[in-house]
């Protein structure tokens, strides 16, 4: 099952909007953690955090295999050569993004000594040694990561709400899994 020009497959489109809302909304919540003062509550929204921070990986790692299958989508229509690359830049830090947020939220972890679990399952012990050094490397990828990240999203908002509103080329129906004629394919 392969993404043509005209069509995306389920798993592409799926994948995408899963993802999508998904990492908007870590980010927003990890932004409002980075505000909150310690308190039990904190530690347990920190814990939601992680979970989910965890589940998201598993999904982009499938996304980045399905990615190499399909390669990235080509543009419905003609773009100049700034909005192709920038639109090429932008899809390549969103995916990698996507999964060195987790990466370094783990690495984070791992360095404070605090474990790592999936909804109470604990599957890296939290041994209570801090690593300063790891625990740096962690804070600053996840904390610069995701300050890029917001930059990115709002590109590929900006650049997809143009395509499909102004220059009406269907570039987000496609992401909606619906059949379209792109200009590519026009001969
Ligand atoms: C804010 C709402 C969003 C909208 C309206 C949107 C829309 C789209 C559209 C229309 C495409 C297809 C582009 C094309 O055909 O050239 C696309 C691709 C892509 N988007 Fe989004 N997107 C959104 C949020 C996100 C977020 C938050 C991420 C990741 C952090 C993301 C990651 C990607 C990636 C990696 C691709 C390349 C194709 C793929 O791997 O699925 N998008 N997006
Ligand atoms: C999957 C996508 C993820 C996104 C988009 C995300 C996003 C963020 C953001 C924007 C912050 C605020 C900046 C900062 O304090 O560095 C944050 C904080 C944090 N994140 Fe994540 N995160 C993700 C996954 C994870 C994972 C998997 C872990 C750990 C296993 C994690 C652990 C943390 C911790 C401990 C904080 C600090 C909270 C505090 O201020 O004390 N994150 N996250």
């Amino acid at each position: 099952m392969r993404d043509t020009d005209e069509k995306f497959t389920w798993p592409t489109v799926g994948l995408h909007w899963i993802l999508a809302i998904a990492m908007i909304a870590m980010l927003v919540f990890g932004l409002y953690l980075e505000e909150m003062p310690r308190s039990p509550e904190k530690g347990e929204l920190i814990g939601l955090h992680k979970s989910i921070g965890v589940m998201i990986f598993v999904l982009a790692v499938a996304r980045v295999y399905l990615r190499f299958l399909n390669k990235f989508p080509r543009p419905m229509s003609v773009l100049t050569n700034w909005q192709e690359k920038l639109a090429k830049v932008t899809h390549w830090v969103l995916i990698i993004g996507t999964l060195l947020m987790p990466v370094s939220g783990v690495i984070m972890a791992i360095g404070g000594g605090h474990p790592v679990a999936l909804f109470g399952l604990e599957f890296i012990v939290g041994t209570g040694v801090k690593n300063e050094i790891l625990s740096n490397i962690g804070k600053a990828g996840h904390g610069l990561g995701g300050k890029l990240l917001i930059l990115f999203v709002l590109f590929h908002f900006i650049g997809a709400i143009k395509r499909q509103f102004f220059d009406k080329d269907g570039t987000i129906s496609r992401m909606l899994g619906i059949k379209v004629r792109a200009e590519h394919s026009i001969e």
